[in-house]
């Protein structure tokens, strides 16, 4: 579904990512780890087209490499942010809405005199948010304002704007972060309920029994490189991964199972 190849990113004379391989199988989910200042967001940045780098981007067999940011959605991406960015005056159906607007197919003049192709528009919109705030599981609070929602719901529905686009990848940049462990609880959940929808998911994440939980592959960066990529399993055993980021929470996860 994504493939990486040699990919490199340089700020004035860093070295953010070296040089990175890296596959995605479809319908899987992919985690993306490593300590701080490793290079994960910026990974996620080259995906989308948001950074200049060397290599090759490619999504369900296409080179995306030059299409630019806007229109990368059109190839099957979507992303939520490391910070989240949702409309607190807006309900949450309105901030679901706004995620399909890629998708719009009408003009102006359309929305001006409610031709027949807008409102075919607005309801297939409508349709999407429900199909969407059915897998999230928050059908029940659509018509709230989304600033009134606790944190973990905020970021729900962050997710949900991305699958408002139908992407058949999709990238969730520490998803569980300031969530409580329960709320973390609740997203892994929700992130193998798209999975079970066929969406691939790439995932960056420090909660690791999250990240041990839930994923099929995992790849390790440090400084910008690849040093370990493998089943949860194999990453948990493995000596440079465990050394450079786990520590103790690998001891942790491994009594935990
Ligand atoms: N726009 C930028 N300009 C200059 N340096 C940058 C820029 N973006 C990131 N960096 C640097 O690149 C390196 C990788 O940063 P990145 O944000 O990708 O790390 P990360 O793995 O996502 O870390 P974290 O887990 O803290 O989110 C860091 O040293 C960071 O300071
Ligand atoms: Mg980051």
């Amino acid at each position: 579904m994504l493939k990486l190849e040699n990919i490199t990113v340089r700020f004035s004379g860093l070295v953010a990512v070296d040089n990175l391989n890296m596959h995605v199988q479809e319908k899987t989910i992919h985690s993306l780890i490593g300590p701080n200042g490793a290079g994960k967001t910026t990974v996620f940045n080259v995906i989308s087209g948001l950074v200049k780098h060397e290599g090759r981007v490619i999504v369900d067999g296409k080179d995306i490499t030059k299409v630019p940011v806007y229109k990368r959605v059109n190839y099957g991406l979507g992303r939520s942010f490391q910070n989240v960015i949702i409309f607190k005056y807006l309900t949450v159906l309105q901030n679901l809405i706004l995620g399909y607007h890629s998708h719009a197919q009408y003009n102006h003049f359309d929305e001006i005199f409610s031709t027949n192709n807008y409102l075919k528009t607005e309801r297939k919109a409508l349709l999407k948010a429900i199909e969407v705030a059915d897998i999230l599981g928050i059908k029940g609070i659509l018509g709230l304002y989304a600033g009134t929602l606790p944190y973990g719901y905020q970021k729900l529905i962050d997710v949900g704007r991305a699958l408002m686009s139908e992407p058949k990848i999709l990238l969730l940049d520490e998803p569980a972060a300031g969530l409580t462990e329960k709320e973390s609880d609740i997203f892994k959940e929700k992130i193998l309920r798209v999975k079970s929808e066929d969406v691939t998911v790439l995932l960056v994440e420090h909660d690791m029994r999250m990240v041990m939980d839930i994923s099929d592959r995992i790849t390790v960066l440090n400084f910008g490189k690849k040093i370990a990529e493998g089943t949860p399993a194999e990453i948990v055993n493995n000596e440079e991964v465990v050394k450079a980021y786990l520590g103790s929470s690998a001891k942790e996860v491994k009594e935990n199972e």
